[in-house]
Order: structure tokens, then sequence, then C-alpha cells
């Protein structure tokens, strides 16, 4: 049997001990190598952040399952037991070039069901934190459950790259959603984004590719305010693939997909 209790506090102490060594980093030189694309960033803390926690968690947790974006964790093709999903920084970019706006992101999962899910914007020092069930929470302040709001008095977050030509949507679906808003915002860290609707500062957000380590926590959070997680056609989203997100306050999410999304 899974003691969640003390799991909780063990992944709270990990992250924010990450989180310092993060921070302490901003004085040495980074070593920045690309992935994908020239645009797609890893350095050497993204990969000495993960292996951080796969020690921690293997050494403490002998049975449970690790997928990490950096590719140190496990192979997995199903979810079964206890996985820990991490995303060691999400908003890479961000990390390099303004050393803040980025965040360690973990979800930590009982078969395919969101247990735990942690969101640490480390230079703000807020850990947004939620357990299935028991509320959400920024540091130790209870996350009220979410208002609903109108599409036009709403703030949604949305990459400007959606807005141009792409290979995953055609610009033309969500211009008219872009000029029924109140504003857009766009942070460049799907953990963040996340985050700051779970607390209000937001009220949906956009994307076209993502990957479960960067919306594993935010899910379980999000839902604990009773937001709604799904992918751009509204199916449920699958925490073993990558795909599209769109996440949204309550009745704000059904009002954006049945009027703007769904064609
Ligand atoms: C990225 C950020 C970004 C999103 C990208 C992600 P990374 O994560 O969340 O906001 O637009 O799609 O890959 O690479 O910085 O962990
Ligand atoms: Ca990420
Ligand atoms: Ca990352």
């Amino acid at each position: 049997m899974t003691n969640w209790k003390e799991l909780d506090q063990n992944a709270r102490d990990w992250i924010m001990e990450a989180g310092k060594k993060i921070r302490d980093s901003f004085q040495d030189e980074l070593n920045i190598k690309t992935k994908s694309n020239r645009n797609d960033l890893v350095t050497n803390m993204d990969e000495a952040t993960e292996r951080y926690f796969i020690e921690k968690i293997r050494s403490t947790y002998k049975d449970h399952h690790i997928m990490g974006e950096e590719g140190f964790g496990d192979e997995l093709s199903e979810l079964s037991g206890v996985t820990w999903i991490i995303d060691p920084i999400d908003g890479t970019m961000n990390f390099v070039h303004q050393q803040r706006n980025f965040a360690i992101s973990i979800g930590v999962y009982d078969g395919k069901q969101g247990v735990l899910g942690y969101i640490y914007d480390v230079v703000h020092d807020e850990l947004y934190h939620a357990e299935k069930g028991r509320g959400a929470y920024m540091n130790d302040q209870k996350l009220p459950v979410l208002n609903e709001v109108a599409v036009e008095d709403s703030v949604i977050a949305l990459n400007a790259q959606w807005m141009t030509t792409n290979k995953r949507i055609d610009p033309e679906v969500l211009a008219p959603l872009v000029q029924k808003v109140r504003g857009t915002r766009s942070y460049g860290s799907a953990a963040i984004e996340m985050a700051y609707i779970a607390s209000g500062r937001l009220d949906a957000y956009i994307s076209m590719r993502l990957a479960p380590w960067d919306f594993a926590a935010g899910k379980i959070l999000i839902e604990e305010v009773g937001g709604v997680v799904t992918d751009l056609e509204g199916n449920e989203l699958n925490p073993l693939n990558k795909s599209s997100l769109f996440v949204g306050k309550p009745g704000l999410h059904g009002k954006i997909l049945n009027n703007y999304l769904k064609n």
C-alpha cells in the first residue's frame, strides 16, 4: 500500500531542494544544447534536475515507475502502479533567456489516475500543489473553486505561433476567439499557464502540441478547482500520449469548445 502522506512530504522536500539547486546555478555558466530543432533547448540543469529526482525516487520507492522528459526514466507503454511524470524544467527557453517564468512540474499517478500534482515556480517560490479529492493550494493557501466567466471577459493564454501558418491548426480557427476575448497572454511554460488558471490569473489555455510531462501535474491541479482539461476536440487526455491541450474555467471551456473550436 502506498503511503501517500509520506510520498507527498518527500515530493515537496525534493522539489524545494531541486528548486534551490536551480536558483544557486544562476551564477554558473549554462551548458545549452538543442534537441528536435534550434529552438528546442535543453541545459545541464534540466538533465541534472531530472537525475536528482530519479535518484531520490529510485532509492526510496523501488517499485515506482518514472516518466521524465530528458529520458533518464523508464520506457513506459502503460500506466500501472505508481508513476512519477516529471518535467524537471518546464519553460527551458525562459530559464535560459530570462532566468524566470519556468517551473518544476511533477504529477504522481496511481494507474491512470492522477493523485498528486506539483508545479513549483522556482523564482517566485510558489508551489502549486493538489491532491485528488482534497483540493488545490498555492503554498499554504487553499485555492478557491473557479467561477464561470464570459468569453468576452476572459484572458486566455495562447502562443502567437498558432496564429501564423503552422502544421497543427488553421490560424483562421483561432482568430474569432482572439478577437472576442478581453486579452491574450503567453508565458512560455505550460505548467505555469495551468497553475495560473488554477489560481484565477488566467481563464483558459490552448496549446496544439504538448507532452505528458507538460500537463500531468496541471491536470490534477485544475480539476481540483473545478476547471476542465481536454484536448482541442474536447476528448479526455491520455497521460501517456502527446496531444493538443485545452484548459478552461467551468462553463468557459464548453462555450469556447462549442462556439469557436468545433467546426
Ligand atoms: C515547453 C513549454 C512551452 C510549450 C512547449 C513545451 P519545455 O516545455 O511548456 O510553454 O509551448 O510546447 O515543450 O520544453 O520548456 O519543458
Ligand atoms: Ca515542458
Ligand atoms: Ca522541460
